[in-house]
């Protein structure tokens, strides 16, 4: 983003300061620029104040290894009210005050929770960040729900945007085939199931020793897809989400593995601490270098199957030519944003650069933002 903005820009965000809705707005046609500009100011409290969101945290100044359960970092069980969701690492660094413990977050208390918890690497916790607040945050408050649909992120931006919270199924990083979790067209997307997690643990001991390494990882993904082929007849697994399945099989091993262990496998108490209690192991090391997805490329190879969908009920996958396969990432990016983004703002203004990283992504937040605000005000 440039650092100043056009006029109409500025007034557009300052609009977003008087972001009440229970008044109708008069009709500015006629004011001057001048006139305008005191409407607003007259408007503007402290709590209505919307700041343009700030440029995006950069990497940790030490990305070592370091105990992050800690005692500034007590686990406390979530209080009635807070939210949780499909991601058992935002849940557990929530439960740590990580992240806050309420389940709203901004995308830079986000992007800041999973460096400092888990060491997720600075481009891959920003592009993650900003896709997921895209279509799952309120671009009006910048605050997004890491569950559920919730009126803690403020008043809606217009219709069809939704700021829907991280289980929103189908827009981002949330679909089906989870490893834990069940797919949204047979219930509920975004608790923990424990028949699932049986089914790992299963899997971990039959093919892991008792531990969950990438062949593991490469089993268990591959069992989870064939059974939404099989008992989901409106199964997905097209990009993003075709996308994120194998990154989130690979994260198990590389943020929730101790940073002292050099084996890279997780064992089974570990994995429970983190994905049923979303609790770090007593005296959690986190991970010795930032990481990313490292791991993911190998659980596809194990077995591979294109991007595609059950077209007509239980076990009619078919492959999806027009979804971006993984060695498409800038097709998966411009999808996301020609399907998901403007699903929800129909008509954004100016998204382009398909770049991977934070630079171009914050950009399309940005500009979505502001249709969005323009959708309320003008
Ligand atoms: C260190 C950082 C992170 C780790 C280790 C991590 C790990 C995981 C894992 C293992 C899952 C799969 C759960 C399952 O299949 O049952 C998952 C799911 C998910 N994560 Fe994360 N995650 C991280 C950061 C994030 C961030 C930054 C976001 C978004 C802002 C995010 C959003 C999600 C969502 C929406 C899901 C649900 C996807 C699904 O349908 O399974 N995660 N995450």
């Amino acid at each position: 983003m440039p650092r100043s903005k056009p006029l109409p820009t500025l007034i557009l965000l300052l609009l977003s300061a008087v972001s009440h809705f229970a008044f109708a707005l008069p009709s500015f046609e006629g004011l001057s620029e001048r006139d305008f500009e005191d409407y607003i100011a007259s408007r503007q409290t402290a709590d209505t104040q919307v700041a343009d969101p700030p440029p995006p945290p950069g990497p940790l100044a030490f990305s070592g290894s370091k105990l992050v359960y800690d005692p500034a970092h007590p686990w406390i069980a979530p209080q009635a009210g807070d939210i949780r969701g499909p991601c058992p690492a935002l849940n557990t660094l929530a439960n740590h005050g990580y992240l806050p413990r309420d389940g709203i977050a901004t995308p830079t208390q986000l992007i800041n929770g999973v460096q400092e918890g888990l060491n997720l690497e600075n481009a891959v916790a920003i592009f993650v960040t900003y896709a997921a607040m895209l279509v799952d945050g309120n671009l009006l408050t910048n605050k997004i729900s890491i569950g559920r649909k919730s009126p803690k992120t403020g008043p809606d931006p217009p219709l069809p945007a939704t700021a829907g919270g991280l289980s929103t199924p189908g827009l981002g990083p949330e679909g089906d085939a989870s490893l834990t979790r069940g797919d949204a067209a047979l219930g509920d997307n975004d608790s923990f199931d424990q028949i699932l997690f049986d089914q790992f643990i299963d899997f971990s001991n039959r093919h892991g020793g008792g531990y969950y390494n990438l062949t593991v990882a490469a089993e268990l993904r591959w069992a989870r897809i064939q059974q939404s082929i099989a008992t989901n007849p409106t199964f997905s697994f097209v990009a993003p989400r075709y996308f994120t399945a194998y990154a989130e099989s690979a994260l198990i091993i590389n943020a929730f593995v101790d940073g002292r262990n050099t084996s890279r496998h997780l064992s089974i108490a570990d994995a429970t601490s983190f994905i049923k209690s979303n609790q770090f192991p007593q005296g959690f090391f986190r991970a010795p270098q930032p990481i990313g997805n490292d791991g993911a490329a190998q659980i596809f190879g194990a077995h591979q199957i294109p991007p595609g969908s059950n077209t007509n009920g239980v076990n009619t996958y078919t492959p999806d030519p027009n979804s971006a396969n993984l060695a498409q990432f800038c097709l998966m990016y411009e999808h996301f944003v020609e399907r998901s983004v403007k699903r929800l703002y129909p008509n954004p203004t100016a998204i382009q650069g398909w770049l991977y990283g934070g630079a171009a992504l914050r950009a399309a937040l940005m500009r979505v933002r502001i249709d969005a605000l323009r959708g309320i005000y003008v």
